[in-house]
């Protein structure tokens, strides 16, 4: 439909009609069984409200979507379909390792590739609308949805946001197996104070505009038709009432155009936070600020259309409103084709195909990060030794429960279990030892150790090593999960000492949603890997790792602390008066704890391979550049695999700028490139420094670069000590 048509539509609409595309419902008003991933049951909307809203939210499958849309147009005067919005996170039915894992793989291209099948599986599902990608920042592990996000540094996340949002809208949301993206949470959400889930947030705007707001920035650039308002307020104001945020920061400056959507009743929420006394000013604030969706209440519903007609709102905000939503539902080509991709027989075709699997596979080899593996008289234990007998142990052996709590479509029967993962390799012949024995003990979580646990004890003793599959339950992480204590469960504890007491040699696996303090974790163990939540083939694609067919590549996208006194924790803070000169500085009045050390247990960019590479000195192609003349300078580096197998790099981009008009990060990512090299194979890397890159907030308002003397380190994870100078003179 042109322009015009969609004008011409929207003149012809009643008040009423036009509200009603300003209403989202749960998709529980239209089915029984649909997904509620919030607090409401739907019970408050009337026949009316079902017949008339403009879009639902929680629904999918072909047939069911197809009979909803079908039944609700005969009913619409103007024709005008309905738009299915759901949560499709890291994957529809192909579950895929949780954002923070991908976050893990420093790997855009993945990333983009895993949000194309989810896209096209939930397409063919009659899906319209994901939310997602979650582009907020995250530096505190205490919160739960820490799981949903790529991490701590807004470099990493904006090109994962990016990539994402490109992935799922493809060139065009209308092109078959598309669905239009939907960056959240705007803004901040991922800043509670003290990690607390929905609690206050307080940001500087320096602080928010230099590392909150790049991220959904790259996603409104790459095209996001959509933006969903946050939960939280923002320095006193709940988001979706914010004005100057919405209308002057996301439309004005940032130039967004789509539709902003609430998230799960946050406009009904503002009465709640105090800044709202009744329904009829959260519309009004929510209708000022430009919050085109009202998600899952009433409150448009109930009090936008009698506020136009009293004239307390502008009906030309409405109108604003209602052309932006029937814009988005003309880009998805729903005027001409109501079910879009929603088909039946492309379901059984697409969904949880043989490719969609195979690029769960690799997506989970690549995220993986193994954070500790000594070598003991020159072996180390990962890869496994296929000759080895093994003891497996832990609640993580039998489970095929490995998606997140916000893997919603996703089933666990699809995902094969670890035990059945090594049967598979026994099978194949990778594993030649026949000997291998496992205890999962099912009701650990609650009961402590069992008696097969027990057994697993007596076990371990008679086998080459054990291998501990621990962690965090699905549950403990996700929405309204945020932790006070990051540790695994004290029964799993319980059971890695048991272990550790009957052998020396422990592997490790640590499943998890978020980073945990694994200090005792890591003593106890001579290999630990994070596995994290890894989605449908996460049980093969963690074999591959530890049988070594894939050589483990993944660099931690969020600091994993030392405790968690030490949160929020993350490796681009700012220096400090007084810094603490190594850790046995004798100053007592530096910036330290008396009881714990500054540092992480394992920083930002770290995680370790089975072979080493070597990174030679950086070398600058010259030292310094003009301001303004669009020059830029090369950074080089060889990096050289120095073991015996091949294996893959993250080589990463840091930059300090010494000085400033405001303190600026002990460094910042500002690029990095993955290199696969064989044994004894160098190649020469390169960056690009450029003006841009060293652009920040200054304290005259500006966003450009001072100039002054930078640091620059080329290196393997964010300790790196390989570093250089430049001048911007
Ligand atoms: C979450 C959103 C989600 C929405 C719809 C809310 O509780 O915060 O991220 O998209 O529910 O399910």
């Amino acid at each position: 439909m042109t322009e015009q048509k969609l004008e011409q539509l929207l003149q012809d609409l009643t008040l009423e009609e036009k509200v009603y595309q300003l209403v989202q419902l749960p998709g529980i008003c239209y089915q029984k069984d649909a997904a509620v991933t919030g607090g409401l049951d739907g019970s408050n909307f009337t026949k009316k409200d079902i017949s008339k809203a403009g879009s639902a939210l929680g629904i999918w499958g072909a047939e069911n979507i197809k009979r909803i849309q079908k039944e609700y147009m005969e009913q619409q005067p103007h024709h005008i379909p309905l738009l299915f919005m759901l949560d499709v996170i890291h994957g529809f039915r192909t579950i895929f390792p949780m954002p923070l894992a991908q976050g893990a793989t420093f790997d855009p291209e993945m990333s983009k590739a895993c949000a194309e099948v989810a896209a096209k599986e939930a397409a063919v599902s009659g899906v319209h609308v994901t939310f997602a990608p979650m582009s907020d920042l995250v530096r505190d592990a205490r919160w739960g949805r820490v799981m949903e996000s790529t991490g701590e540094d807004s470099f990493l996340n904006s090109q994962m946001t990016a990539a994402m949002v490109q992935g799922f809208q493809g060139e065009h949301v209308g092109e078959y197996g598309r669905v239009a993206a939907c960056v959240k949470h705007f803004a901040g959400y991922g800043a509670p104070v003290a990690g607390r889930e929905y609690n206050t947030v307080e940001l500087s705007e320096h602080t928010l505009r230099e590392f909150y707001l790049p991220a959904y920035q790259a996603g409104i650039q790459a095209g996001s038709e959509l933006v969903m308002t946050s939960f939280n307020t923002l320095n006193g104001i709940p988001s979706s009432g914010n004005q100057w945020l919405m209308r002057k920061v996301l439309r004005e400056e940032m130039g967004f155009k789509g539709v902003l959507i609430s998230d799960w009743a946050a406009i009904e929420e503002m009465i709640a936070h105090g800044f709202c006394e009744d329904g009829a000013e959260a519309t009004l604030k929510a209708m000022e600020a430009g919050v085109d969706i009202d998600m899952v209440t009433s409150i448009y519903a109930n009090h936008l259309e009698m506020m136009v007609e009293r004239g307390q709102i502008a009906e030309t905000l409405v109108d604003e409103a209602v052309m932006r939503i029937l814009r988005l539902k003309n880009k998805l080509g729903l005027f001409e084709h109501p079910y879009k991709d929603g088909n039946e027989e492309k379901e059984t075709e697409v969904i949880l195909c043989k490719e969609h699997r195979e690029l769960a596979r690799k997506a989970v080899r690549e995220s993986l990060v193994l954070l500790k593996n000594d070598a003991v008289d020159g072996n180390s234990l990962l890869p496994l030794n296929p000759e080895q007998k093994i003891t497996w142990v832990g609640p993580y052996v039998e489970t095929r429960d490995m998606h997140s709590s916000w893997a919603i479509t996703g089933i666990s029967q699809d995902a094969i279990t670890i035990r059945e993962a090594v049967t598979e390799r026994i099978m194949e012949g990778d594993i030649k030892a026949k000997d291998h024995f496992f205890y999962s003990g099912s009701r650990i979580l609650e009961d402590g150790m069992l008696e097969e646990f027990h057994e697993a004890v007596v076990t371990v003793a008679k086998t080459d090593l054990a291998v501990v599959c621990i962690g965090e339950s699905r549950l403990q992480s996700g929405e309204a999960a945020s932790r006070g204590e990051l540790t695994i469960p004290e029964p799993q504890m319980q059971l890695l000492r048991a272990i550790r007491k009957a052998t020396p040699h422990v592997v490790t696996l640590v499943f998890s949603g978020r980073p945990l303090d694994l200090r005792e974790v890591s003593e106890l163990s001579e290999a630990v890997l994070e596995v994290w939540m890894p989605g449908t083939e996460g049980a093969r694609g963690i074999l591959d790792v530890l049988m070594g067919a894939y050589n483990p590549s993944g660099k931690l996208p969020m600091s994993f602390p030392y405790c968690t006194g030490q949160t929020p924790i993350y490796y681009n803070g700012y220096a400090t008066g007084r810094p603490q000169q190594g850790k046995d500085d004798p100053n007592r009045c530096c910036s330290r704890y008396l009881d714990i050390p500054n540092e992480p247990l394992y920083p930002f960019g770290y995680g370790l391979s089975y072979t080493e590479f070597d990174i030679s000195e950086v070398q600058l192609s010259r030292e310094c550049f003009r301001q303004g003349s669009g020059e830029s300078i090369k950074a080089f580096a060889q990096v050289r695999n120095t073991g015996t197998v091949a294996g893959t790099e993250v080589l990463q981009l840091y930059i300090r700028d010494i000085t400033a008009s405001v303190v600026r990060p002990v460094r910042e990512l500002k690029g990095f490139k993955k290199v696969t090299l064989n044994p004894g194979e160098t190649c020469r890397i390169e960056f690009e420094i450029t003006e841009d890159m060293l652009c920040f907030y200054t304290n005259r308002g500006t966003f450009e670069a001072e100039k002054g003397e930078f640091i620059l380190w080329i290196g393997n994870s964010s300790l790196t000590e390989n570093q250089t100078k430049f001048t911007l003179i």
